[in-house]
């Protein structure tokens, strides 16, 4: 399956400051568990804020297909009436999601509890991506796999298992994704599913489905791990969700800020979940500072109106324990190293090889191509930075959202403009960039 439209070229130059305040889209991941688990639950459950890209939609599409009723009742606002837990419909045609590991690993994983089959697909990008994972557990549980593709990738049809059995399981990787697929696939086995993780990753789906009404208990797991378990067979009741904006989005803008002299900007209500701001945490340390204003909590989680200013960055050494709580933010965070006095070393980046696309490489290969000193050694992404970068390259983005608006971010700053060879799949997680970023004071053409 591909993406409908044709490759669509972009390039960013130098203009004046970044300045105003804006809103980034609601978050992608609570956006897509709070359609999953509203699908899953009993009566009607309202989502406000709802990130309306393409990678959520096609996860709201799955939903309908497999017999919830999902609307949209205004800009952002969705409306959905679930079929109770093991409840989903056997769907008549293949669910495609598109760009997104999130949906259609997460998908596997409430399917895998319930007595139907479905074919899972993707797009090119998605096709290349590790399912065995996933899927490894989910046969312990009791789901077959009747059809794989080569190397374990999509197109994956899966039989969800009639009786599925609880179990305890240790997640190799660490991966929200992973562990939400077991925990989904465990709400309808009888008795304790359990999850332990060696390094946190994000817990929107242990806490969306205490939100829900199941019972969860989260306990700690060694200097940096969590185990989750989750009481099977919950009575998943409709709730009302109001999703924060996405972190992973407000990055770009927020680096941008810091990289284009005399900006200023105010971001609105960003998620402040601490699984999440391993980014915030690492430019505070290369110099950025940022004020948090009105911190308040929205639906089940901090949020804050953060305030950031142009400044002189410096390199510094990013550990790998920190990855899970930024693992989406390396290419930005490679452009503000770019930016930066000094040497940024990010260690032990290997999951970032089998995301939308190998990230570590085509990273490089957009400092590379912009003039900016890089290299990889192992796993550790290395950026040479001296304060500018020289531009002038087009930026192979490999069906990668995040590289496109990264590339678009540097060439904000950098001498010469930067081109993206595609920024189509920007809307898969961040709809109205361009358009926002236009709105800040950013310069871009075709
Ligand atoms: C996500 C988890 C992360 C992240 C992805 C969203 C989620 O993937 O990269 O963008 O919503 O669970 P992994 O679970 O593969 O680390």
């Amino acid at each position: 399956m591909s993406h409908a439209s044709a490759p669509q070229p972009l390039t960013a130059r130098r203009a004046g400051p970044l300045t105003g305040r804006v809103r980034v889209p609601g978050d992608k991941s609570i956006s897509h568990r709070a359609l999953i688990l509203g699908a899953l639950s009993v009566g009607e459950t309202k989502i406000t804020g709802l990130l309306e890209g393409e990678d959520v939609i096609n996860t709201s599409k799955a939903m309908q297909a497999m017999g919830a009723s999902v609307n949209r009742t205004g800009e952002g606002v969705w409306s959905i009436r679930g079929v109770g837990v093991a409840g989903f419909a056997e769907p008549a045609a293949p669910l495609d999601f598109g760009n997104s590991g999130t949906g259609c690993r997460l998908v596997m994983g409430a399917v895998a509890g319930c007595p139907i089959t479905a074919l899972f697909d993707g797009d090119a990008s998605l096709r290349k991506r590790p399912m065995r994972r996933i899927l490894d557990p989910l046969e312990k549980i009791g789901a077959r796999i009747m059809e794989i593709g080569e190397g374990g990738r999509l197109p994956v049809t899966l039989k969800g298992a009639r009786d599925p059995l609880p179990i305890v399981f240790e997640a190799p990787v660490p991966s929200a994704q992973l562990k939400s697929a077991v925990l989904l696939a465990g709400l309808a086995a009888p008795g304790a599913t359990t999850v332990i993780e060696t390094e946190a990753t994000r817990d929107h789906t242990e806490k969306l489905l205490k939100h829900f009404g199941a019972h969860v208990r989260v306990t700690a797991e060694g200097e940096h791990g969590r185990r989750i378990t989750l009481e099977g067979q919950p009575e998943l009741e409709g709730a009302s969700v109001v999703v924060p904006a996405d972190p992973s989005s407000a990055a770009f803008p927020l680096v941008a800020a810091l990289i284009v002299p005399g900006s200023e900007l105010i971001l609105e209500g960003v998620m402040m979940n601490p699984l999440r701001t391993g980014l915030l945490t690492t430019l505070k340390e290369m110099g950025a500072e940022f004020e948090k204003l009105s911190e308040r909590n929205e639906g089940g989680e901090d949020v804050a109106d953060l305030r950031v200013r142009a400044c002189t960055l410096k390199g510094v050494d990013v550990p790998p324990e920190r990855a899970p709580s930024m693992i989406d933010e390396y290419p930005i965070l490679a452009v503000a190293a770019a930016f930066a006095e000094g040497t940024t070393r990010m260690r032990g980046l290997k999951e970032l090889r089998v995301k939308e696309s190998d990230r570590l490489a085509a990273t490089a290969a957009m400092l590379q191509v912009n003039g900016v000193a890089v290299e990889i050694v192992d796993d550790d992404l290395i950026v040479h930075g001296n304060g500018r970068a020289p531009g002038g390259g087009v930026v192979a983005t490999h069906m990668d959202h995040r590289l496109a608006m990264s590339a678009l971010m540097m060439g904000l700053g950098s001498e010469k403009p930067v081109g993206v060879d595609d920024a189509a799949f920007i809307a898969t997680s961040f709809t109205g960039f361009t358009e926002l970023m236009r709105k800040l004071g950013g310069d871009f053409s075709d």
